[in-house]
């Protein structure tokens, strides 16, 4: 794990193997910089020009200097701007970072230090850029490395992260930085769970991390139900999408109490399919490739379960993940087939592919029965179609919630995790009827718009409790061209989910 600490010592006084100054667009050449050109580099100035250095976002200068006979790399990266006379956002701080973080690795550095930039040029606070500093030091830093035999191969591995701030601030800082470094080990440890091989990270596999997090955090209470108990209970979906693979189904459920007296509950319910091949109406090789992330929800909402055990919010929170393997054989689920779900309503199969919406009925059936719910939220890698329509950099949100959306946005823009809505209206819901049953398990080729139509699809699983359903099949894996990702995956909803559980506020 990265060390992180405060320090209220004087930039340059620092030992370290990078000074790193973020500056926003347009900056002037102030006493800091001059500082710097004293010590370190006498033309920076004439340096700046010459690169053409203004600041832009993600914008570098790299300079080698010597500072008190120790070698050093000074880096200055461009905060970039706001528009209007909008403060900067913060988002611009993570990329900028991000990009610091991958830089050291090119640098081979093992130490980095930087100044937190002022909270106020982003109307936060400082323990809110200070916990953002942490989670994306963690993130950025993330590699996936298991299956590397050449040790070289790693690089060097930054060991430790030296902010400075004002020493008013310290103790806020330390704070923020603890908060973050927890949540960014749940991002990187739900990265890990979907980065492994798919046979490696199999539901039983999922269900022994789980295992081993109740375990270590005695405010959690964990069940197990095997596939066994899963068909006795009348889970047909769960039940039904894991008939073709040889390994059993799981239903992972672990809850979380505050000890906060009335304290509101909501529940995440987390889609897990730890692979899916599409069953009998099998997918084309390229579409398979990188099914090992289906089950990204389901490892996002038991990594943020941990990280709550820790933080521990003023809510009680129940994190749900049923788990399965998507596969065709003999024994498989047909196109066809009906199957019955946990609350007594039936679904006509058309399509084996659609399976993600089959388990989550069973476990979103299951959390409005046994508890009494304020919120249901749950996220999945769940259509194609939302993958194409808002791409990697934006998560589905579907809801009739006003006031729950209100929430989950809020601590979208606040987390990193950016979500945006689409219309559950009306009109879509007859996508998905046929005579065969209640519902059908795809939606008619007339009304497409696939995204919405698993939502609706879903929502007949939520009773009266207020839910929101995120599609995280574009956010979940593979988002290029942020700097604080890299190939594989995100950890998408793991941010967002924290924020949301430590900020409910009654
Ligand atoms: N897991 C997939 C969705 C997916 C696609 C996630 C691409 C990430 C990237 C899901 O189970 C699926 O196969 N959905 C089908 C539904 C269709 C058969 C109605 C899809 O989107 O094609
Ligand atoms: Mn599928
Ligand atoms: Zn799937």
């Amino acid at each position: 794990m990265i060390k992180i600490k405060v320090s209220d010592e004087k930039i340059l006084a620092r030992k370290t193997d990078m000074f790193v100054f973020m500056l926003e667009e347009n900056f002037a050449f102030g006493a800091l910089l001059q500082e710097v050109a004293k010590v370190a580099f006498p033309q920076l100035k004439q340096l700046f020009e010459y690169e053409k250095f203004t600041g832009k976002l993600m914008s570098t200068v790299v300079v080698p200097c010597v500072i008190g006979k120790k070698i050093a790399h000074c880096i200055f990266v461009g905060l970039g701007k706001s528009n209007d006379k909008k403060p900067l956002n913060v988002e611009n701080y993570r990329r900028a970072l991000g990009c610091v973080v991958k830089l050291a690795a090119s640098l081979k550095a093992e130490t980095i230090t930087l100044d937190l930039p002022s909270a106020q040029m982003f109307d936060v606070s400082v323990e809110f850029l200070a916990k953002q500093t942490a989670i994306i030091v963690d993130m950025a830093a993330y590699q996936f490395t298991t299956f590397w035999t050449d040790k070289e191969r790693k690089g060097t591995q930054l060991a430790e992260v030296v902010v400075g701030g004002d020493a008013k601030d310290a103790k806020a800082m330390t704070r923020g930085i603890i908060e973050g470094q927890c949540i960014g080990n749940a991002v990187n440890k739900t990265r890990h769970w979907i980065d492994m091989p798919p046979s490696s990270m199999t539901p039983d596999h999922m269900a022994d991390r789980a295992q081993k997090i109740a375990k270590e955090h005695k405010d959690l209470k964990l069940t197990v139900f095997s596939e066994k108990e899963i068909n006795k209970m009348g889970m047909g979906g769960l039940g039904g999408v894991s008939r073709g693979s040889d390994l059993d189904c799981k239903l992972v459920i672990l809850e979380y109490k505050t000890k906060t007296k009335n304290a509101p509950t909501v529940a995440f319910v987390g889609k897990g399919i730890t692979f899916d091949s599409g069953g009998l109406s099998i997918k084309p090789a390229d579409s398979m490739e990188n099914m090992k992330d289906d089950m990204s929800g389901a490892a996002a909402v038991i990594a943020t379960m941990e990280a709550l055990a820790i933080l521990k919010p003023d809510i009680n929170v129940i994190g749900l993940a049923p788990i399965s393997e998507n596969l065709p054989s003999g024994k498989a689920l047909k196109p066809g087939d009906v199957v019955t779900f946990y609350n007594g309503k039936t679904a006509e199969i058309k399509n084996t592919d659609a399976e993600g919406r089959l388990v989550l009925a069973d476990a979103l059936s299951y959390a409005v029965k046994h508890y009494k719910l304020d919120a249901i939220m749950d996220l999945a890698t769940l259509t194609g179609a939302c993958a194409y329509f808002l791409g990697p950099y934006f998560t589905g949100m579907l809801s009739r919630h006003d006031d729950f959306v209100a929430r989950v946005q809020q601590a979208a823009d606040l987390s990193g995790d950016r979500v945006w809505r689409l219309p559950l209206h009306e009109d879509y819901k007859a996508a998905i009827v046929t005579p065969m049953a209640d519902l059908s398990n795809t939606g008619s080729s007339r009304i497409k718009s696939g995204t919405i139509t698993a939502a609706w699809f879903l929502s007949n699983f939520v009773d009266d409790v207020p839910w929101v359903h995120l599609d995280i099949a574009g956010t979940a894996y593979d988002v290029p061209d942020i700097s604080y990702y890299r190939t594989g995956a995100t950890g998408a909803g793991v941010r967002l989910m924290i924020e949301l559980a430590m900020n409910w506020k009654k």
